[in-house]
């Protein structure tokens, strides 16, 4: 039996990669899959949350569920228009979206010709990072972030916490022996702006979700959830 300690509370995740495209048929991406997105959606709904799933392209499948409200976007821009029009009118927002840092500064109309040499000159524009930008909001909801990182993991996910105004930050060691991107496992240690609050050690993603949450749950006004 489920408890549902987060009844009727709003949540907005973000999950998967983004995709930038160069031209008709090729993209920019990277090698998310959105299963701890989608592991972190299942968790909420089970817990008797709402929840709006901004989304790239994923490799696994949506939850169906009456109290989710799922967002197909594609871009890194599209994303955030979406998350944060949606940002201001939610209690808790976790952002594990991977979302590509760049897009190129123009989307060829026509194939690019490998005679022409147009790879070699493409400019590339930064994206908008999302994360930063609910950070920096006044009445920003109780903000998670994720981090990928592959060398002095803790510190850097530290400087995101505090860079990124975040209450919490998911470090994940992507350079450690078993796969993080694609897999079901993978071994997350939550920081704060000070601190390693917890390590949560190698697991399924379904019970890092749950974890995750009983620390949201613990920090963000114990009280009322
Ligand atoms: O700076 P970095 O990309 O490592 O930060 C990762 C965190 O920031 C993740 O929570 C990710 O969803 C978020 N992010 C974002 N918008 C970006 C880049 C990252 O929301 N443009």
């Amino acid at each position: 039996l489920s408890k549902k300690d987060f009844l009727n509370k709003k949540v907005l995740i973000t999950a998967g990669p983004t995709q930038e495209d160069l031209d008709p048929v090729r993209f920019i991406s990277n090698k998310s899959s959105g299963k701890m997105g989608v592991a972190l959606a299942r968790a909420m709904l089970e817990r008797g949350a709402i929840v709006d799933f901004v989304h790239g392209p994923l490799q696994v499948e949506l939850p169906k569920h009456s109290n989710i409200q799922c967002y197909d976007t594609k871009s890194a821009n599209k994303m955030a228009d979406v998350t944060l029009s949606l940002a201001s009118s939610v209690d808790i927002a976790i952002l594990c979206a991977a979302v590509c840092d760049f897009r190129p500064q123009k989307i060829f109309a026509q194939k690019m010709k490998k005679e022409q040499n147009s790879f070699e000159n493409i400019s590339w524009e930064k994206n908008i990072d999302i994360l930063r930008t609910i950070g920096g909001q006044k009445n920003k909801p109780f903000l998670v972030g994720f981090a990928a990182e592959t060398s002095n993991m803790i510190e850097n996910a530290i400087e995101k916490c505090i860079n990124k105004n975040c209450d919490l930050i998911c470090a994940n060691n992507v350079a450690e022996s078993s796969a993080v991107f694609g897999s079901t496992k993978n071994h997350i240690v939550v920081v704060n702006k000070n601190n390693v609050v917890k390590d949560l050690k190698e697991q399924n993603k379904t019970d890092a979700a749950h974890e995750i949450l009983d620390l949201i749950k613990s920090l963000k006004c114990p009280t009322q959830l």
